[in-house]
Order: C-alpha cells, then structure tokens, then sequence
C-alpha cells in the first residue's frame, strides 16, 4: 500500500511500487480526467502537477512521488493559475477533439504560475511536449498570453466574409 496526497487528500493505492501514477489515477482513484495518449513521455496528454511542476505521469511510478503533492486537472482550477488558465481556454474555445486538453491546460497552468507573463519562447519551451493532432496550437498560445495578460491577441479577430456563392444550376459543384 502507498499512500500519495491526490488533489490535497491522502490516498492509499493498493498498488505495486512501479506502478505509473496514471494508472493508479484513472483505474485506482477514478480520475480519468487525466488522458493515455503514448505511455512514453512524448505526447503529454498525462500530464499534471507534483508540486506544481509539470509531469509525465505515464511513466511516474507511483514509489517516486514520496511526500509530494500531485494536482490533476480535476483540481487545477483551485489555483489562482489554473483558474485564469481554464477561463482562458473557455474564452478562447480551445479545444476541438479534446483529447489532449487536459495535459495542455495542466502545463499551461504550471507556465503561468512559475512565469507569470510568458514570452513566446518560454511558451515553446513549457508547450512542446503536448500533442495536439487536432491543432489547437495557435489557440493554446493565444489562450495562455489571455491568462497571463487578461488580453486577446488582435490575431483573434477573425474576419467575416460574404457567403460562398452557391453554383449556377447545372454548374458542377468544386
Ligand atoms: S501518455 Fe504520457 S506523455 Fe503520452
Ligand atoms: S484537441 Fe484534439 S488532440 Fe488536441
């Protein structure tokens, strides 16, 4: 048995020691917020917090967490960061499939509170471990600079064209 605080409450996990803190969360505690997407550090969709730092938990063995707290999306919004963050990703309409929304928001959150105004450089190297294969890119960066500034990038304005013309009859259609 290894007990390991869980979005601020002690949690005995019946499991062995090398166990990936991913499993122990989605199969153990039920908290399937946190996405499987590779199992081997390379797409960050299991990402979350272990004392606020970022981390791939696929490949956490729940033996290595020790006395350190981890925070999963199901919690993040208790923080000032992740608060600003998720409203960010609502005012923003982030998320397509959203599948790896959760580790996107969980490092968006963890950029922002340790740099409170990122440069695009800082958010490189925060995001480019999360996958997006719908890609929300863009949309990622434009909703962490709204959290961090409480401003829209003037790229957010999209502009509104005429409606397609529809073909002549008998036109064949593009
Ligand atoms: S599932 Fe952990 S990084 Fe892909
Ligand atoms: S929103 Fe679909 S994979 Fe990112």
């Amino acid at each position: 048995m290894i007990t390991v605080n869980i979005n601020g409450q002690d949690q005995a996990l019946d499991v062995e020691p090398d166990t990936p803190l991913l499993w122990a969360l989605r199969d153990v505690v039920g908290l399937t917020g946190t996405k499987f997407g590779c199992g081997i550090a390379q797409c960050g969709a299991c990402t979350v917090h272990v004392d606020g730092q970022a981390m791939r938990s696929c490949v956490l063995p729940v033996s290595a967490i020790g006395g350190r707290s981890v925070t999963t999306i199901e919690a993040v919004g208790k923080s000032p960061a992740g608060q600003k963050v998720q409203q960010a990703w609502l005012d923003i309409e982030v998320v397509q499939c959203g599948y790896c929304q959760s580790g996107q928001i969980m490092s968006a959150a963890a950029l922002i509170q340790h740099i409170p105004n990122p440069s695009d450089a800082d958010i490189d190297a925060a995001m480019s471990g999360n996958i997006c294969r719908c890609g929300t890119y863009a949309r990622v960066r434009e909703a962490i600079k709204l959290a961090a500034t409480g401003h829209c990038a003037a790229s957010r304005t999209i502009p509104v064209g005429p409606p397609p013309t529809p073909p002549a009859d008998g036109e064949k259609a593009a």
